[in-house]
Order: C-alpha cells, then structure tokens, then sequence
C-alpha cells in the first residue's frame, strides 16, 4: 500500500492503472476506522482489482459546535488496518491540500431536496459539506465505482443524487451496516460513549428493529409508533433527535399504502454522542 498526502500524487498514480486498463474503487471515510470501514474496502476489492481510500476529516461537513477538533485522527492505526485488508492506495491529504482558499470562500455543492431534513434540520450545513468533499474526491481520482455505507443512508441517498444530477460517471454502492453483535452500528463516534452509555447504546437499534416488525405485522399509525420508539429511547437514557418512518429513496413521509419501500431512521444524543441508525422496514 502507497499514502500519499498531495493531489497531484494521487492523480499520477492513479492516471498510470487507468493507462493500464484497470478498473479503480474508492472508499472516502474520515478514519479512526473500525470493522464497518474495512468492509466497504473488502467489497471494494471485488469490484476493481485496483481500490483507493481517503481518511480526511473534512472541516466544512462539521457545525461550529460540533466535534471536528475532537474528532479522533489514528492515521498510523488506520494505515495498518487497510494495509492488511489489501488496499492500493492511501490519500490522507491536510486540509490546506482540500481547501486551499478560506472555506467561505470555496465553491460549494448543494443537494437541496435531501439536505434540510432529518439529520440535516439539526445539522443545516453538514450535507453541503458531505456533497461538496465528495465531489472533490470523485474528481481527484475519478474512480469507476465509489462505496458507501447504509449506516448513514441519508448521506448515501445525497450521493446518489449528487452524482445522478451533476453527471459523474461512477456507480455508486451501498454496503449494508455492519453491527456489533449486540446490535449497535459500529461508528468512530461510539468511542464517546462511557462503559454505562455503552450499554445502552444498542437499544437504539433494538427500537428501530421492535418498530420494523410492528410495521411489517401492519402497523399504520407511523405517528403513534415514533412517539412510542423515541419514549423507549428517552426512558433508556437517550435524548432523541428525531425517529422517523420515511420513504427510502428521496426520505419524504410515506404517502399512503401504495409507497412500499420504507426506511426507518433515528437520531439521539446518547452523552456527548449523537448516534444514528436506519433500518428498512
Ligand atoms: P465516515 O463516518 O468515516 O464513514 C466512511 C464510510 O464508512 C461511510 O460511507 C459510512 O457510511 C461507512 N460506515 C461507517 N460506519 C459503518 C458501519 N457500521 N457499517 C458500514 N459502513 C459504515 O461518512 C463519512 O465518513 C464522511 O461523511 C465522508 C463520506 C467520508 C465525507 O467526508
């Protein structure tokens, strides 16, 4: 495996497998990374013989009082991890490399119709952050297919719609959660929990699971059961955010029997973390 740190180092060594007729796979992530990172580069290795990762903790995707200066940065760690899982190439650039002129001052993209709701009401500039750092990354190594997880299915869905409307030639693919075996979504920020919180932490995902099979045994009243999943959670410790039932590709509310494809998602602050998870219904 190859780190490289600078842009046009990234460009030149991908420009030589591309000149070679290789198929390339890109996983971005912000690092600290656990098993779930791993597996989105252990199925990016089925898909092209040759895979990029990036580890950048991107300032714009943050709020201002959000945990970007905390955010945990383990780049030895995370090197270690992804060389043994067979990766190609490391891009680990500083942020003046990403963002060369003051940050309001940089081109931004939006994705207007995703990026106010759910997560992006508390957090009303993160998606533009998230969207305009994942363009940037799609033009800096132009990768056939890129990989993202449904753990964070709203991201996922902006991305699509990202690369959808402004025309890049890359599949994009989802990987399905990978969990502890108590339940709960492995994310950088379950560090934050202490051992109390920790335990739990899972019921998030045990409520998202209870309010899956009601709705699955026909369940109708979707505002009834989001009142009782988030008085679960704020019985267990949690202060939520939001629980909501949506619909899983453009995340509106359901429009009646005939939408089928259902997401549930939820946030709650759970101590200094705010932890979030989805299921389909
Ligand atoms: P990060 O939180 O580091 O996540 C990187 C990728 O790993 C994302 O696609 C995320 O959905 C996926 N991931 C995280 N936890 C997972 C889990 N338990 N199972 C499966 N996949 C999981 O998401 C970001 O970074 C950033 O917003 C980024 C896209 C890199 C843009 O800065």
């Amino acid at each position: 495996m190859r780190t490289v740190h600078t842009i046009a180092e990234l460009r030149a060594r991908v420009a030589a497998w591309r000149q070679a007729g290789e198929r390339v796979a890109f996983v971005p992530t912000m690092g600290n990374l656990h098993r779930g990172h791993i597996h989105l580069v252990e199925r990016a290795r089925e898909q092209a013989p040759r895979t990029v990762a990036s580890i950048f903790v991107n300032p714009t995707q943050f709020g201002p009082n959000e945990d970007f200066s905390g955010y945990p940065r383990t780049l030895a760690e995370d090197s270690c991890q992804l060389e043994a899982a067979g990766l190609d190439l490391l891009f680990a650039p500083a942020v003046a490399e990403m963002y060369p002129r003051p940050l309001e001052e940089m081109t931004a993209i939006t994705v207007p119709e995703l990026s106010g709701l759910l997560c992006g009401a508390s957090r009303p500039t993160h998606f533009r952050g998230v969207a305009t750092v994942v363009g940037k990354l799609f033009n800096m190594v132009q990768p056939d297919v890129a990989l993202f997880g449904e753990k964070d299915w709203q991201q996922l869905m902006v991305i699509r719609r990202l690369v959808e409307d402004l025309n890049f030639p890359i599949e994009i693919i989802g990987v399905p959660t990978v969990r502890e075996t108590d339940g709960l979504a492995m994310s950088s920020r379950n560090g934050y929990l202490t051992a109390e919180e920790r335990a739990i932490a899972p019921t998030l995902h045990a409520t998202l699971a209870a309010s899956a099979e009601r709705l699955r045994a026909g369940e109708r009243d979707h505002q009834r059961l989001a009142e009782e999943a988030k008085a679960r959670l704020a019985a267990a410790g949690f202060r939520p955010d939001y629980f909501e039932i949506r619909r899983a590709r453009d995340l509106q509310p359901p429009a009646g029997e005939q939408d089928e494809d259902l997401r549930i998602l939820a946030a709650a602050w759970l101590g200094k973390a705010r932890l979030i998870d989805n299921l389909a219904v």
